[in-house]
């Protein structure tokens, strides 16, 4: 049993200690055919470590299923980023009691990500929620196999508040494309912006080592995928922890001379996005021309408060570089509205910086308090009206031009990775073009997995439509 500490999750030594651990996988016929079903909430991160558990739960046999209610292993892996996830995946968990209750008692169900690092999670489970068979967290994943071996019938916590090490798992991992992959380049931030709580639950700042990254995604362009995504919290910091590791810049150019059909990377803070990634970005072709650039605030004042380490002025200086260095290049973000103190001549200034980027799109926010964090004391006298009006109004103005983004595609020819069947009728298969739009293509399904030339017939606020000549 190892409960969370955010004190102990907040620490952070000078000393590299990072070691690298080469993890053998666990592969055994314990759990024949049992099914498994996973529930993922969050970013790419954690969407990326259900692929990683799910490659170990086949590893011992179980198979997976898209019914909860026949499954015989539930794995909810959560999001602590908002509040709001909170009676989400408690409300999960009571569907889960039920059917242990009604269906299948010898179902296990466990709990992992973000949110089992947080000791008032653990201790509301630890008190109400019995029922639940194992809690793991973010720094342990790779131990999930042997958690599985020990099951006792009791509630089992493991979650470590800090862990220095890098695990690679080798080719433990179902992924959910055959075609797009998610590649870690590093784990944890260091960044500490004062609302957000990702610090706490992912640990220090550790780059794995360039040559896994380039070994894995060489075997990625050898089984056919044609897309890859470079993870981290922040890219920009990927080789900073070490003295004898190369900076994302030369990583993303090592990535690009693969030769793999497209290299994505997420997500880049503005600071310390250096002219050298610009260079790297614009000279290769295969490094995709879309950018997500977190905004979180267009007022230098509330930009202080956030910690975010740049001011409104060198945003837009960085914004412009970016538009003006690499063609055509689409550049989203991430908006926060009543952040605590945030007033409207505040808010306006994040208006004009959106009238100034007229962003391709965005997601935004209402703050967050997350127990633990600086901004969570901060005296945040807005009523919860007001934010919601803000979030309002700011979305009008983003849903104006990422609709206006959208119509300068229109009759135009773009190249589009089918990666999906898609969701409507007319349009056989879905994919993103280089810039990141969704676009649904009236085509031959045989074309699944292609990058093909599309022509777009009609855009709309949020997707476009098209069809292959
Ligand atoms: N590492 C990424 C962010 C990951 S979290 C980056 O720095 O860009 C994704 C987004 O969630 C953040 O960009 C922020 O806009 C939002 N977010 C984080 N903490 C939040 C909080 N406490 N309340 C509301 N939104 C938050
Ligand atoms: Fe959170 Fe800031 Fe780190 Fe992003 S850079 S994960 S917002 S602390
Ligand atoms: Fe959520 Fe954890 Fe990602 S808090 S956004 S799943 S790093």
């Amino acid at each position: 049993m190892k409960t969370p500490d955010m004190l102990e999750a907040k620490k952070r030594c000078k000393d590299n200690n990072t070691e690298f651990i080469y993890v053998n996988p666990i592969i055994n016929n314990s759990y024949d055919g049992k099914k498994y079903y996973i529930r993922t909430y969050g970013c790419q991160m954690n969407v990326h470590d259900s692929e990683e558990i799910a490659g170990m739960l086949e590893n011992l046999g179980f198979v997976p299923t898209e019914e909860m209610e026949e499954a015989d292993l539930i794995l909810l892996n959560t999001c602590a980023i908002r509040e709001n996830a909170h009676e989400k995946v408690f409300g999960f968990l009571g569907r889960c009691k039920h059917i242990k209750e009604k269906i299948n008692k010898d179902l296990i169900i466990c709990l992992c990500g973000c949110m089992a690092q947080e000791k008032s999670v653990v201790d509301e489970i630890m008190s109400k929620h019995k029922y639940i068979d194992l809690v793991f967290g973010t720094h342990n994943i790779h131990e999930l196999p042997g958690y599985l071996m020990q099951l006792t019938g009791k509630l089992d916590v493991e979650v470590l508040s800090n862990d220095e090490n890098v695990y690679e798992v080798g080719e433990t991992f179902v992924r959910a494309s055959k075609y797009t992959a998610w590649v870690n380049i590093m784990y944890g931030c260091d960044k500490f912006c004062t609302y957000c709580i990702v610090p706490y639950t992912r640990g220090k700042e550790r780059s794995r080592k360039s040559q896994d990254i380039l070994k894995e995604v060489q075997k990625l362009k050898e089984n056919g995928y044609k897309e890859v995504t470079l993870l981290g919290q922040n890219v920009n910091a990927y080789g900073r922890d070490r003295d004898d590791e190369i900076s994302f810049a030369k990583l993303l150019e090592e990535t690009a001379k693969i030769g793999i059909e497209r290299v994505r990377f997420v997500t880049s803070h503005p600071w310390n996005f250096t002219d050298e990634m610009i260079d790297v970005i614009a000279k290769y072709d295969n490094i995709m021309p879309y950018i997500h650039l977190p905004l979180q605030s267009g007022s230098d004042r509330i930009l202080k408060l956030m910690g975010r380490r740049y001011t409104q002025e060198e945003y837009l200086e960085l914004f412009n570089k970016l538009k003006s260095k690499i063609k055509d290049v689409s550049i989203t973000t991430d908006i926060i509205v009543g952040f605590p103190g945030e007033t409207e001549e505040d808010f306006e200034e994040t208006l004009n910086v959106v009238n100034k980027c007229k962003y391709d799109g965005a997601f935004t926010f209402i703050f967050s308090p997350r127990v633990g964090t600086p901004a969570a004391e901060m005296k945040d006298d807005t009523p919860m009206g007001v934010k919601e009006d803000r979030l309002h109004r700011l979305n009008e103005l983003i849903n104006q031009y990422s609709n206006e983004s959208n119509q300068k595609y229109l009759n135009k020819k773009v190249k589009v990775l089918l990666t999906d069947y898609s969701d409507r009728d007319k349009y056989k298969l879905s994919g993103y073009t280089d810039t990141m739009k969704l676009v649904n293509v009236d085509c031959d399904e045989s074309l699944l997995g292609e990058i093909v030339e599309v022509t777009i017939t009609d855009a709309k606020s949020f997707s476009l439509d098209g069809k292959v000549e």
